[in-house]
């Protein structure tokens, strides 16, 4: 008999239902009633307030094409690295631990992104029995090729490039498009490339906003009638990256986001008419596509196996055509950014891409 625990944490992204099923479902195939399912509500929050709910097999069905969660997300509960809660005084960890062993769960099964593998990676050094999959649509975990809800997302960021590009040859204006992502920018760099977009401007390349704008003289002038520059949520100027943490801080606190802050730029640099487009956490929301579907229920069966095997500690990756089995210590508190350098950068170069840097 297996008990096993389930919880998504940190933001949402297409995948994550079909991940979870694809896990039940590899378990009732091998062991039929004699598994388990205690499923945690809003993420984390689920372990440490006692707020659970015992699923059947019915729960679990009709949800392979089904976005968001069914059980609920929140963010990571250290935020400020807050162990107690200052509200209730009660120490998070403490009342996470006390939760897995009255339920008296032989696994704990986690779907989060980089925050909730720090908080997967402690319960497991502390004798938890944890085993991850790896979600979020920036597809910026360490130790995998690629997580669930990137594609789905990729597709939707593409989408709105591909509308905004008609408005724009129509109204012959310039256009922003800003992309998810905070820190990391593989998200606009796929729907950048895959949206045809004149520039693209990612946090890990500082960028300049006055060759952003020779970029659009050099459009018009060739009598291109609008340009499209796809910004990375995160995307940061040159001058931006001199400044120290806080500084910056302050400074987006007053001048909006990375759009905004570059279309106020190019209106003295420029005289195009200029727009932004933001479709924010639409990107996250709706169905998740063929292949996340197909990717996450591969994901979830294969972390299936492991409890199977009784190998806990891990998280399953893609690493070339494979699924693997890589140590939670190898993956927490590191982020898999994009190399300035990287392959996909420089064929965009070559197609004549800028990233105005
Ligand atoms: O989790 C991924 C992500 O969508 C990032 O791309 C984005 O910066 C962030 O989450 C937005 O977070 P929230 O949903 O908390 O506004």
């Amino acid at each position: 008999m297996k008990r096993i625990g389930f919880l998504t944490s940190g933001g949402d992204c297409q995948g994550l239902n079909p991940a979870m099923r694809g896990v039940t479902e590899t378990l009732f195939a091998a062991m039929g009633k004699d598994v388990e399912f205690i499923g945690f509500e809003d993420g984390y929050k689920g372990m440490i307030y006692g707020k659970y709910r015992k699923m059947t097999r019915d729960d679990f069905s009709d949800i392979l094409n089904v976005g968001g969660t069914i059980l609920g997300t929140s963010r990571e509960p250290f935020k400020k690295i807050q162990i107690v809660d200052p509200e209730t005084g009660l120490d998070k960890v403490k009342e996470m631990i006390k939760t897995y062993e009255k339920l008296k769960l032989d696994c704990l099964v986690v779907l989060g992104g980089n925050g909730s593998h720090k908080t997967a990676h402690l319960l497991s050094t502390k004798g938890l029995n944890v085993v991850t999959l790896p979600k979020t649509i920036d597809n910026d975990i360490w130790g995998t090729d690629m997580t669930f809800g990137c594609h789905t997302a990729v597709e939707i960021a593409t989408e709105a490039i591909d509308r905004t590009r008609t408005t724009a040859a129509s109204h012959s204006r310039t256009f922003l498009v800003e992309i998810m992502g905070h820190k990391v920018g593989w998200l606009a760099l796929e729907a950048g490339i895959a949206g045809g977009a004149d520039a693209i401007l990612l946090p890990e390349i500082p960028y300049s906003p006055e060759k952003v704008a020779s970029l659009i003289k050099k459009n018009t002038k060739a009598g291109r009638k609008y340009s499209i520059i796809c910004v990375a949520e995160g995307a940061i100027t040159k001058e931006e990256a001199k400044m120290s943490k806080k500084e910056r801080a302050a400074y987006y606190a007053k001048t909006g986001t990375a759009s905004d802050r570059l279309a106020k730029a190019l209106s003295s640099l420029i005289p195009n008419e200029i727009r932004c487009v933001v479709p924010g956490h639409v990107q996250r929301g709706g169905n998740p596509c063929a292949y996340d579907r197909r990717f996450a229920t591969e994901l979830g069966a294969a972390a299936g196996q492991l409890i199977l095997e009784g190998k806990y500690g891990y998280m399953i990756a893609l690493r070339g055509n494979e699924l693997v089995p890589v140590p939670l210590d190898e993956v927490a508190g590191k982020l898999k950014l994009v190399p300035p350098d990287c392959a996909e950068v420089q064929y965009a170069k070559a197609l004549g891409i800028s990233f105005a840097d």
